[in-house]
């Protein structure tokens, strides 16, 4: 029991820190539904998706939801899903603190919005936007000391360069081992991104386990074992049972099918 487990951690008990390093290593990881709205929905839009999201997610339990939605969007839909399972994330922060970034949005202004995850480095930013490795670490490094959760997209050029996937991990590279508990990977192919081409169970489930591999790697196997690695492209409310059930993917950022409360509600039950 926790009491127990308290008591003797004081103690000089070796055998019973084994036991609970099994037990860590063991443990099932949650899933992380996430549906990233991209720039869709104007506030009063937002609302009405939220709600329809929430009606078709309350309820279900056994993993976690999240809605990534526009900037402007945020105080709408932190006001539908205040108390609800549905957490709230955005699609980009700045990695400065404050200052003369004109139209920046800090980790704090998020967090102070009521905001717990946050994208950083999604293909669309790093093909339209200039976004790097560099950038996207330092993002990400961003979000996490302000306390948010960071879910980091890697893309294709791991899956085309087959052992390049450390270019792309580059994204992690000086973040402290403390801080990876909130760190969460999303894997999506830039090809099966809105395309309707999914990934088949197989493939994502390859990279994403190359993934967990170069992250224990360099933080070890129990921070690999931890770590959420989700699949992203074109998953839908057909497909998303077979890749959820994938023995490396443990969750889904999902961009069309997010915007269609059934489809995702769906998505959210096939995590459970
Ligand atoms: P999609 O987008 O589900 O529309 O393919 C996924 C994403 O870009 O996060």
């Amino acid at each position: 029991s926790e009491h127990l487990r308290k008591v003797l951690c004081g103690r000089a008990a070796p055998y019973i820190i084994v036991e609970e390093e099994e037990k860590m290593s063991t443990k099932k990881r949650r899933k992380v539904i996430a549906g990233n709205w991209k720039m869709n929905m104007t506030p009063t839009e937002a609302k009405e998706l939220a709600k329809g999201v929430y009606e078709q997610v309350k309820g279900k339990k056994g993993c976690d939801v999240v809605v990534c939605v526009p900037f402007v969007d945020i105080p709408a839909v932190a006001q539908i899903v205040k108390g609800t399972i549905i957490k709230l994330g955005a699609q980009n922060v700045h990695f400065e603190e404050k200052g003369a970034y004109t139209g920046e949005i800090s980790a704090n202004m998020l967090k102070d919005c009521g905001v717990q995850y946050v994208i950083v480095g999604h293909s669309e930013r790093r093909e339209y936007f200039g976004e790097t490795d560099e950038t996207v670490n330092k993002r990400a490094k961003a979000a996490l000391n302000a306390g948010l959760t960071a879910i980091i997209c890697v893309g294709e050029k791991l899956w085309e360069r087959e052992c390049g996937i450390t270019a792309e991990v580059v994204s992690l590279y000086d973040i402290p081992e403390e801080q990876m508990q909130n760190v969460i990977i999303a894997y999506e192919p830039v090809w099966a991104i809105g395309t309707g081409k999914t990934a088949t169970n197989e493939q994502a489930d390859e990279v994403c386990g190359i993934i967990r591999s170069v992250v224990s790697e360099k933080y070890g196997k129990q921070v690999a074992k931890q770590l959420i690695v989700q699949y992203g492209g074109s998953m839908n409310a057909k497909n998303a049972e077979g890749l959820l059930a994938m023995e490396n993917i443990d969750g889904g950022l999902i961009g069309g099918a997010s915007l269609k409360p059934a489809d995702f509600g769906v998505i959210v039950s096939a995590a459970q």
